[in-house]
This record gives structure tokens, C-alpha cells and sequence, in this order.
């Protein structure tokens, strides 16, 4: 059974050939980071014009390199990426499933694109089944599930304001580092003093499951506006470290939380903000959690995981209708 997935929810065009649960046959993906970069985020206008332009060509590459040759008689599903997301950006995909679905006379299903992050950890470790927790931290997103079963989430909870990506992309703003901000803010913070700062770690002392990131990104722009006001020069690589160091603790106490609060310690992690180091050193270190983070090119949006939790879900009965429509606040 060989599942095409398809990803278009924000700026990356991904699409993937799944044969069953786990394994890839080909995927394709067509980042736009450089394109919207000198505009320091996602210009939804610009993000589904580009889905539209690479569609096509990427589903033509996919198929060549997988040597399908009859698509109606060799896919056995379509996923779709159907929310949350942007909508001009879901519409290009949602409706292209639509007409490939239509012409090759093949079933689809929508994905929830959360569902889908939960699935590249799924993918990417046999070992790992439900009971867990799973945390999706991204540009978009800074959640923790409960995954009770494939199908069976509950939101344990999320961010009051901004996720933590995108609050490293306006701190890598406030420094004049380029965008997107966390791989620039982790590098510099390698080489930094964590304990130069002391930025607060939010809502370090709630007893809630919901993180806050808002006011991390003030403190840092007033430490940056007091060194200036000084005269000071600007330390940028300690700033990015002392920054880290309390996103981290943040992510790090509220998975913490959610451990202690479910009794479950399995927890999976996924999203662009799990390709970071400092996070993945402090949950390596954890002795009470047992982290699952998938490798890094399926830490960021991809066709793949699309197609698993498609076939998941397909093979849980569920099949959509050629009605299906996009919503961009989905949840799941
Ligand atoms: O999952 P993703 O590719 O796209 C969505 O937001 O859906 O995540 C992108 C986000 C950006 O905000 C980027 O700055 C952040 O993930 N990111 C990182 C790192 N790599 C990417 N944040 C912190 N550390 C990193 N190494
Ligand atoms: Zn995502």
C-alpha cells in the first residue's frame, strides 16, 4: 500500500510516497525560507503562490524517482495537510489532493498537520506507542498532547501568546540576525555564557501546563536597549545563550509537568524548535522523561509524516469526501 502525502501548510512545499507505516519510497520538499527571509517571516500571499508554482514539478520528481508509472493502480491513498495552517497555503494542496484523487480514482484523507508531527515521531521509532506525551514546538505551535491512542489526543496545553519559534525569530530580529532566527540564536549560543543574563523563565512557577513567551522576548529587547542607552557593546553571543537557557527551562519544566501530571514519561517532541541543541542536551539529560525526538529533516514540515498519520488514519476506517475543505484554526 503505497500513500502519497501531501504537506502545504505554511512555507514548505513536502511531498512524499509512504509504503505502509513507516517506510519512505521518495520524498521531495521546496523550502521557501529564502524567499521570505528579507521579510523576516511567512508573506502568506507570497507562501501560496509558491505552493501553486512548485506543485507540479515536485509530484512529477517524486513520482520518477519512486519509477510510478501508473499512479491510479500504484497509490492506494492520498493525505492532505487540511489544518491548521494558512489558507491559501492549505488551498493549493487541499485541492490538488482533490484532483488527483478525482483523476486517479483513489481514495484520500484529510490530516490534521499537528497529528502529522505527532506521526514523524511515530515514524521514526518502532518503540514507540500510546500511552505518550508529545510536544509540538514550532513556528506556529507550542503545544503537549496527551495521545491516549492513534486518533485519541487530548490537549494538555499550549502557549498564551507567542510559540517558542516564533519567538526566536523576533529576538533573531531584535539582534539583526538573519531569519529564521532559532538555528542562528542556537549556533551563537554555543559559543556563549548562559549565566551572562538572567532572563526569566516564563510561568516557571504555574502550576499549569501552558507556557508564555511574549514577555522573554520584552526582557530581551530591554536588556538590549539598556546595554545600548550605556554605550555598552552588545554580546550577542551570551544574549543568544542567556536567551536559550530560558526557553529551554520553560519547555523543559512544563514537559516536567505533564510527566508528573499523566505518570506517563514517554514523550515525544517534534517541530522546527526540536532541532535544538540545547533542548535536546537537557532532555537527553533528564533521567524522569524518556524523549523521542525524530531525526532532524522530519523535525520540520515534511510529506512523510502527512502520509503516516494519512495511513493511520485510513486504516482506522476513516476516508474523506471530495468535499472536504480547509480550516486554517483546526484543532486537534
Ligand atoms: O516546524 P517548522 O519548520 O515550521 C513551522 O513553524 O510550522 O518550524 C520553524 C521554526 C522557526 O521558528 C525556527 O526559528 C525554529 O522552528 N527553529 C529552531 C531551530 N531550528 C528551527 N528554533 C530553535 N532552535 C533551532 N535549532
Ligand atoms: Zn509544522
Amino acid at each position: 500500500m503505497l500513500t502519497l502525502g501531501i504537506e502545504t501548510s505554511c512555507d514548505d512545499t513536502g511531498l512524499a510516497l509512504l509504503e505502509g507505516s513507516r517506510n519512505v519510497l521518495a520524498e521531495v520538499l521546496s523550502s521557501q525560507t529564502e524567499i521570505h527571509a528579507p521579510y523576516g517571516g511567512v508573506v502568506p500571499e507570497v507562501a501560496s503562490r509558491m505552493h501553486e508554482e512548485k506543485f507540479l514539478p515536485l509530484l512529477i520528481k517524486l513520482l520518477e524517482s519512486a519509477q510510478i508509472k501508473d499512479p491510479s493502480k500504484e497509490i492506494g491513498l492520498i493525505a492532505v495537510t487540511v489544518g491548521p495552517g494558512l489558507m491559501g497555503s492549505l488551498l493549493v494542496g487541499v485541492m490538488s489532493a482533490k484532483g488527483l484523487a478525482q483523476a486517479w480514482g483513489v481514495p484520500m484523507v484529510g490530516v490534521n498537520h499537528l497529528e502529522g508531527h505527532i506521526f514523524a515521531n511515530v515514524m521514526a521509532h518502532e518503540n514507540l506507542c500510546p500511552p505518550f506525551l508529545s510536544m509540538v514546538v514550532s513556528g506556529g505551535h507550542t503545544e503537549i498532547y496527551l495521545v491516549r491512542d492513534y486518533g485519541d489526543y487530548e490537549l494538555l496545553g499550549k502557549t498564551r501568546d507567542d510559540a517558542a519559534g516564533e519567538c526566536y525569530d523576533k529576538v533573531a530580529k531584535i539582534l539583526g540576525l538573519s531569519y529564521p532566527g532559532g538555528p542562528v540564536i542556537d549556533k551563537l549560543a554555543q559559543k556563549g555564557d548562559p549565566l551572562a543574563f538572567k532572563f526569566p523563565v516564563p510561568l516557571s512557577s504555574s502550576n499549569e501546563v501552558e507556557f508564555s513567551f511574549s514577555g522573554l522576548k520584552t526582557a530581551v529587547l530591554w536588556t538590549i536597549k539598556k546595554l545600548k542607552a550605556e554605550g555598552k557593546f552588545l554580546p550577542i553571543e551570551d544574549l543568544c545563550a542567556s536567551f536559550q537557557k530560558a526557553v529551554v527551562a520553560s519547555l523543559l519544566g512544563k514537559v516536567r509537568l505533564a510527566v508528573k501530571k499523566t505518570g506517563i514519561k514517554k514523550v515525544a517532541i517534534s517541530g522546527g524548535v526540536s532541532a535544538n541543541s540545547g533542548l535536546r542536551a537537557a532532555l537527553k539529560e533528564d533521567g524522569e522523561i524518556e524523549a523521542f525526538i525524530p531525526p532532524i529533516r522530519m523535525c520540520t514540515d515534511n510529506g512523510a509524516m502527512i502520509a503516516a498519520a494519512g495511513f493511520s488514519k485510513y486504516m482506522r476506517g476513516e476516508v474523506d469526501k471530495l468535499d472536504i475543505n480547509p480550516n486554517p484554526s483546526l484543532r486537534l
